[in-house]
């Protein structure tokens, strides 16, 4: 069983030439609202990789809520422990230019509203527990003691990546980050290395965790207290790469429940997460297991 503690969003998505600049105005076409948050979006991924999940977080007492909700509750996802908090459902402004390159402003409202009592409710006991940077850092870090305490795995995906959360990594189990973020929590840590690939050995040997490091299409970096490999991307053109860091991360959880070895896991997701990239808005674009070679 996965458990994810993370956002519920509506994603509000726009496509233009090109990216406005400060003060410019441009048009844009093709407008599509659809599910979105880093949580959910794990979750979904999850579920549509074949696992049992559940979902914990907050929307607002309003229509977009029920949107953000739509395809989650489509795919099976256990929704008990999301509650209707008293504001605004969280919401992303996402546009996305020819290239595939994107901008995204996120509006957290509940998920702000994601506490101690929320973690306190999902009462873990085992699986996989799936944490990231959209929800209150105090919350994540008292779900990674519960964790601990209750013999749970624990994913820490540290996206979006904020300074305050640089003490929360040595708690999890499992971390994964982008590159930018990796760097950003290697100066913040001041691990020692002169490159990637050293500094992330040193957060192992520091920790005792293990961490994954995805490289966009050159793949990902996995470093453990045992062995360190890389896994090459699935080769793809991508459409909109939003939702991919969220797929590889929940397929990823996905196959580690489902009993699959790490390095076995992370193949699988890293070919999700490119397929991902092939279709416009992140929930809609997670792949299911059977769309993906074997
Ligand atoms: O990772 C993609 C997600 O980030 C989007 O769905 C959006 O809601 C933002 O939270
Ligand atoms: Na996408």
């Amino acid at each position: 069983m996965i458990t994810v503690i993370g956002s519920i969003n509506l994603d509000l998505i726009a496509k233009t030439a090109q990216l406005p600049k400060p003060g410019e105005t441009v048009s844009g076409s093709d407008f599509q609202s659809a599910p979105g948050g880093k949580g959910a979006n794990q979750a979904l991924a999850a579920a549509r990789a074949g696992a049992e999940v559940r979902m914990v977080g907050a929307v607002g007492n309003d229509a977009f809520g029920k949107e953000a909700l739509a395809l989650l509750d489509e795919g099976g996802v256990d929704l008990a422990l999301v509650r209707k908090a008293d504001t605004a459902t969280g919401i992303a402004l996402i546009t996305v230019e020819a290239s595939g390159e994107n901008v995204i402003v996120v509006v957290a409202g509940a998920n702000g509203m994601v506490s101690q009592r929320d973690v306190e409710a999902a009462e873990l006991s085992g699986g996989h527990l799936l944490l990231q940077h959209e929800i209150p850092l105090a919350t994540v870090k008292t779900a990674l003691g519960a964790a601990r305490a209750s013999g749970t795995t624990s994913i820490l995906n540290i996206a979006p990546w904020r300074d305050e959360a640089a003490e929360l990594l040595a708690l999890a189990d499992i971390v994964i980050a982008n590159e930018t973020e990796f760097d950003l929590a290697a100066d913040k840590l001041e691990l020692g290395g002169s490159d990637r690939d050293e500094r992330m050995a040193d957060f192992v040997e520091k920790t005792g965790r293990t961490v994954i490091v995805t490289l966009g299409a050159e793949g990902l970096r996995v470093a453990t207290p045992r062995t360190r490999f890389t896994v090459a991307a699935y080769p793809v053109k991508p459409v909109d790469t939003t939702g991919a860091g969220d797929t590889f991360c929940g397929y990823l959880a996905a196959g580690l429940d489902m009993g699959l070895e790490l390095k076995d896991a992370c193949r699988r997701a890293a070919t999700a997460a490119s397929f991902a990239c092939l279709k416009p808005g992140a929930q809609p674009a997670i792949p299911f297991s059977a769309e993906l070679p074997a």
